[in-house]
This record gives structure tokens, C-alpha cells and sequence, in this order.
């Protein structure tokens, strides 16, 4: 892990997507802080954190935005798109409603996006092995079916965190064409802000450009 923006090689626009309380932002503060919250805030529009990490002398920045799901924030969803290179698409194993909507959030990115880009799928909450109403084969077939990754992981016990990042950071770096740093990627990002009607915008220190 590096500390600071110098000497970073690539940098990566993730998106978490996904109903409601799946743990989009439990997810990424399990992530980004090693801690877990109790009580969910419903994300407004856009919230955005970084994380450094190092993989083969290689310096990377993930720059990781949580999504909003209103259906409200939809029609605004194409201005996250813009530049992401890695989709995270999570549901909970505990609410069979959540993965039926994957197929929904999968069109979207994959009509919203023209560049080159990852996407992994992520059934969140696996510690409530009592509740689960997805079980894991149902995952691995979606996972075969539409060509994409799929994991089981807990934002609540930090099962499976470290990996479902590591893991896409992997994949990330097989694409010859992305992750370079551009001249213009404040202003891309700053557009994107400046189109929310957002009440978790994140604070200055937390607000993470490439
Ligand atoms: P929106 O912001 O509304 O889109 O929700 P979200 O997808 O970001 O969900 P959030 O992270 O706010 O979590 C929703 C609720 O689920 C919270 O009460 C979390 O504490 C809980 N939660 C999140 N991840 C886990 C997990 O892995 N296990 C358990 N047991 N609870 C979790």
C-alpha cells in the first residue's frame, strides 16, 4: 500500500451499483477504512472514496464511487458512468429481489459505457447464512451465463473485501488501453459533481481525482 498520489501508475474509476441496502457503501468503508456500520445512510447521488494499492511494482489508485439507486438518480446515472473502468454490481444473498434486478443494472452499464471495462458480481452479506435466499450455485451459473466474476463476500466480517478488489485490480491490469492518468480528469470528474443534487457529497479530503 502507498500513501500519496505520487509515482501512481494507473488509476481506476470503480462503480459500485445495486438496489437499495445491499451494502454498496458498507462494502467500500469495510474497504477503504476496515470498519462496518450497524445503521445504513441511504447514499444520495454520489459518493466517492480512494485507495492506493500496489500489486507487481505496479501503483494504483482506485478511485471508488458508490452509487445511488433511487430510481430518481437513474436518469443521472449515465454522468457516473463516464470513464469507469470496473463495475462492481452487488445484491444481497438474503434478498432474492435484489439479484433479480441485476440483469437491470448490468443493461445499464453496459449500455452507458464505450470504453474498455471489468465488471464483477457480488452477492454481499454471506455472514446471514440463515436468511440467504440466493444460494451460491445460482451465482456461479449468472456468473457463467453472462461472462463475468462472481464472489460471495461480507462487508460485516470483512469476508471476501480484500479479495473482490484484489481481484479486479487484476483483471483491471490485463486492459492495455485503460487506467492511464489524463490532464483532464479533474474537470471530468468536477462536471460530474457539479450535475448532482447531492447531500453526501464527500468532503474535500475524501473528494479523490486522478
Ligand atoms: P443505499 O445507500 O440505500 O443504496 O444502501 P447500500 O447498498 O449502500 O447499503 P448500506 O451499506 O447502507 O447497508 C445497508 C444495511 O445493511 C446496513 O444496515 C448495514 O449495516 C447492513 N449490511 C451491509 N453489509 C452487510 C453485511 O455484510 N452483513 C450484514 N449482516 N449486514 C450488512
Amino acid at each position: 500500500m502507498v500513501s500519496e498520489d505520487a509515482g501512481v501508475d494507473r488509476c481506476y474509476k470503480l462503480l459500485l451499483m445495486g438496489e437499495s441496502n445491499v451494502g454498496k457503501t458498507s462494502i467500500i468503508l469495510r474497504y477503504t477504512e476496515n470498519e462496518f456500520q450497524t445503521t445504513g445512510i441511504s447514499t444520495c447521488g454520489v459518493d466517492v472514496k480512494c485507495k492506493f494499492v500496489s500489486v507487481d511494482n505496479t501503483k494504483i489508485k482506485l478511485v471508488i464511487w458508490d452509487t445511488a439507486v433511487q430510481e430518481r438518480f437513474r436518469g443521472l446515472a449515465k454522468n457516473y458512468f463516464r470513464g469507469a473502468n470496473g463495475f462492481i454490481l452487488v445484491y444481497d444473498i438474503t434478498n432474492k429481489n435484489s439479484f433479480d434486478k441485476l440483469r437491470g443494472w448490468m443493461s445499464d452499464a453496459k449500455e452507458k459505457i464505450d470504453n474498455e471495462y471489468k465488471m464483477v458480481v457480488i452477492g454481499n452479506k454471506r455472514d446471514c447464512e440463515d436468511e440467504r435466499e440466493v444460494d451460491t450455485n445460482t451465482l456461479k451459473e449468472f456468473g457463467e451465463k453472462n461472462g463475468v466474476l462472481t464472489m460471495e463476500v461480507s462487508a460485516k466480517t470483512g469476508e471476501g473485501i480484500d479479495s473482490l478488489f484484489n481481484e479486479m485490480v487484476r483483471e483491471l491490469l490485463k486492459l492495455k488501453n485503460v487506467g492511464f492518468v489524463h490532464d483532464d480528469d479533474e474537470s471530468e470528474v468536477n462536471k460530474t459533481y457539479s450535475n448532482l443534487d447531492n447531500s453526501r457529497m464527500p468532503e474535500k479530503k475524501h473528494k479523490c481525482i486522478c
